[in-house]
């Protein structure tokens, strides 16, 4: 009884918030006025597209690419991994863009069913997980729940439908550990993930390969390599470096062996957007599966010291940072994509270098932090990420 008086009151708190914000909810099971209008939405005659975790950073870019092609229907459960209200502001937008986005969690099997009674979806964009390396240490088994059970669930959704949709989902270039052939590629050997979260990605892959080989489905899993831009997640270093140096806040690099600093392959939004595109557009029912995997990078290496730099000069702050071991956070050393068969097959060419890039995203950080993002602020000023 008193844990049924604790999930009404979660729920009409949350209720409430999301209603002002005119995201769709339903915690569950899904209303009627809900049903009505996915049922307007999914009969527009288009190809209809599901995309997961639609409210976090890179669905939400992907929502917007996607909606002139697609009758697009978005879920995400807005957990609190970092600041709701940046989900929120997400959704408002697809919202604006007349892409709803509905709260449901993909490990509720029971919704996605009727979800997929609704709708009839050729493909699906599967983004949800639990991202981010160091959290694992916190909360283990939200990896488990979201990336290896909400996984499951999904495709065990999507086997029981004709034809079965195409489905396009988010691996990670986390999955080649601390490997030292450089660059990686996608036939290298992918066993022995230096975190929870790169072995929940990995057994991702295999799961939805074995998936394929059984039910005969097409699937392309994309390994994207630390991807930032506008609307980029607060838990990750560019946004964070960013918040600090402009609160002349110490920043905390993460060094390796003989102090050196980490170094990542950073890629731009726009460009792997462009990746899920093609890869939505070459994915076949081909016989008797198809399963693919592509690293999705941008295949240049920045030091991280050279990404603060760069932060400096658009900020006009001088960076007070801290050096400390990477020990065992999970973090590697290196990334660096190998995109040749990215290249070849989807014609995957990124154009945007970090310099660029950088200055796009913060562009975008001083209008909606300065100028529009008040909730998001309050939130944010309260958020330490792990
Ligand atoms: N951003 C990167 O640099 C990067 C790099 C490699 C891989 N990826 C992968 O790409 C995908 C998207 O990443 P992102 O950067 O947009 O992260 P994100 O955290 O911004 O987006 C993920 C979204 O999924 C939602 N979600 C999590 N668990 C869910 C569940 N059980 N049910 C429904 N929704 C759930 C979250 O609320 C969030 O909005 C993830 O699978 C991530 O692992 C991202």
């Amino acid at each position: 009884m008193l844990r049924l008086f604790v999930m009404l009151v979660i729920v009409g708190v949350s209720r409430s918030s999301l209603r002002t914000n005119h995201v769709i909810l339903d915690v569950g099971k899904l209303s009627n006025n809900t049903k009505h209008l996915l049922m307007d939405k999914c009969r527009q005659g288009k190809h209809q597209l599901l995309i997961t975790g639609a409210a976090g950073f890179i669905g939400f870019h992907a929502a917007l690419k996607f909606a002139n092609q697609f009758d697009v229907v978005g879920v995400d459960n807005f957990n609190a991994y970092y600041p709701v209200s940046l989900k929120l502001a997400r959704a408002n937008v697809l919202h604006e863009h007349g892409i709803h986005v509905l709260r449901a969690d993909i490990t509720d099997f029971a919704l996605l069913s009727e979800l997929f009674q609704l709708c009839t979806f050729t493909h699906v964009l599967h983004l949800a997980a639990q991202a981010g390396v160091r959290y694992a240490l916190r909360d283990p088994f939200s990896y488990i729940r979201s990336n290896i059970q909400g996984t499951v669930t999904l495709l065990e959704v999507m086997k029981i439908n004709h034809p079965i949709p195409i489905l396009v989902y988010a691996s990670s270039s986390s999955v080649y550990g601390n490997s030292q052939i450089i660059p990686f590629s996608e036939f290298d050997r992918a066993d022995s993930p230096a975190s929870l979260y790169a072995a929940t990605k990995r057994s991702q892959e295999l799961i939805t390969k074995t998936y394929c080989s059984i039910f005969g489905m097409s699937a392309t899993g994309l390994r994207f390599f630390t991807v930032y831009g506008p609307w980029g997640r607060p838990d990750m270093a560019i946004m964070s470096f960013t918040r600090k140096l402009l609160k002349n806040e110490t920043l905390l690099i993460f060094i390796g062996p003989e102090n050196k600093s980490l170094s990542r392959d950073f890629t731009y939004i726009d460009d792997i957007v462009d990746g899920i595109q093609a890869s939505v557009f070459t994915a076949s029912h081909s016989q008797p599966y198809q399963h693919r995997i592509f690293n999705l990078g941008n295949s240049k290496v920045v030091d991280v010291a050279y990404m603060v730099r760069i932060l400096e000069r658009l900020t006009g702050k001088k960076a007070r940072s801290r050096f400390v071991p990477r020990s065992v956070s999970g973090e590697v050393l290196l990334t660096k994509a190998d995109i040749s068969l990215a290249s070849i097959q989807l014609g995957y060419s990124p154009s945007t270098n970090i310099e660029d890039g950088l200055a796009r995203f913060y562009s975008w950080y001083q209008d909606f932090f300065l100028f529009k993002g008040v909730n998001v602020k309050t939130e944010m000023s309260k958020y330490v990420p792990d």
